[in-house]
C-alpha cells in the first residue's frame, strides 16, 4: 500500500478507471483530495494535484508547434524527419508524451513506454482528450501507450522499428518558471531511471535504424557512448546513433 499518493473521484469522474488505479497502487478511492499528491478523476479527466498545483497532460497547448509549417522548425524534426510513410518509432521513456507527440506529428506510428503507472494514466487521458480534437486527433491516433519497463519490452517488439527515442531524465533545473511549475508534481513521482547501459542495450537489441537521445546540453553522452552526430540547441542536444 502506497502512502505517497491519494486517489479522489469527484462528480462525473471515471469511477472504473479510478478503481483500477486503486487496485494497481493499493490506495483506496476517496472523495476528498489528500494532503500530498492526489490523482484526481473528475469531469475534466485525470489530473495530478497537490501543493497548490494541478497538472494535466495537454496536447492542445502544443497545437502551435505542429501547425502552419511550424513542425519543421522543431529541433526534433531535424533529427527524425522523414518523407517515408508507415514508419514505426518507440519512445522508450514516454513521460507526458510531448516528444512522442512531435514524433507522431512527423508521421511515425509511436509506441510510448512508460513505467510509472500514474504518469501512464495521465498520458493515456491526455491522448484520449486529444483524440476528440479536430486537428490533434490525426496525430493522437498514432500514439500507443504501453505501461511497463521499456528495457524489458523493447527487445520483444516484433515490428520493424525505424526510430527509438530516449529521454530518460527530467532536467534538474529549468530556466522557465512555467516549465518548472508544470514538472514539479510529475517529478515528485518519477522513480529512478533504469541504468543507462540497460536502456541503451535494450534499444540496440530492438534493432532500430536509428536511436536519438535527448540530453541536457552539457551532460555526458548516455552510457558514455559516442554518437554518430549531434544536434545542439540552447539548452538541450540530440545525440544520434545510426545502428
Ligand atoms: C524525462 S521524462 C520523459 C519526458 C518526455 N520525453 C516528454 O516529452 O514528456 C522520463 C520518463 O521516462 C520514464 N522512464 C524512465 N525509464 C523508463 C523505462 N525503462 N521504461 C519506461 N519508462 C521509463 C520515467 O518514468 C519518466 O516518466
Amino acid at each position: 500500500m502506497r502512502d505517497d499518493i491519494a486517489i479522489c473521484v469527484k462528480k462525473n469522474g471515471d469511477r472504473d478507471l479510478a478503481g483500477s488505479m486503486s487496485r494497481k497502487l493499493g490506495v483506496p478511492v476517496g472523495d476528498r483530495e489528500g494532503d500530498g499528491l492526489t490523482l484526481l478523476f473528475d469531469s475534466k479527466g485525470v489530473s495530478l494535484t497537490g501543493y497548490g498545483l494541478t497538472y494535466q497532460g495537454d496536447f492542445e497547448g502544443m497545437l502551435h508547434r505542429v501547425t502552419e509549417g511550424r513542425l519543421q522548425h522543431e529541433m526534433l524534426s531535424r533529427v527524425a524527419k522523414t518523407d517515408e510513410k508507415g514508419l514505426n518509432a518507440i519512445d522508450a521513456t514516454a513521460g507526458m508524451g510531448e516528444d512522442g507527440f512531435l514524433i507522431a506529428a512527423l508521421g511515425y506510428e509511436v509506441t510510448l513506454y512508460e513505467q510509472n503507472p500514474v504518469i501512464a494514466v495521465l498520458l493515456k487521458d491526455a491522448i484520449r482528450r486529444a483524440k476528440k480534437h479536430p486537428v490533434l486527433k490525426e496525430i493522437a491516433m498514432r500514439m500507443h501507450v504501453v505501461e511497463g519497463d521499456s528495457v524489458e519490452l523493447m527487445p520483444k517488439s516484433m515490428d520493424k522499428i525505424d526510430l527509438i527515442y530516449l529521454d530518460p531524465m527530467f532536467p534538474k533545473r529549468q530556466k522557465s518558471g512555467l516549465i518548472n511549475k508544470k514538472l514539479q508534481l510529475i517529478q515528485k513521482l518519477e522513480p529512478p531511471c533504469s541504468a543507462e547501459t540497460d536502456l541503451f542495450n535494450a534499444a540496440v537489441e530492438a534493432g532500430p535504424g536509428k536511436i536519438v537521445v535527448k540530453r541536457p546540453l552539457k551532460s555526458p553522452f548516455l552510457d558514455g557512448r559516442n554518437p554518430n552526430y549531434t544536434l545542439k540547441g540552447k539548452a538541450i542536444r540530440y545525440d544520434c546513433y545510426v545502428v
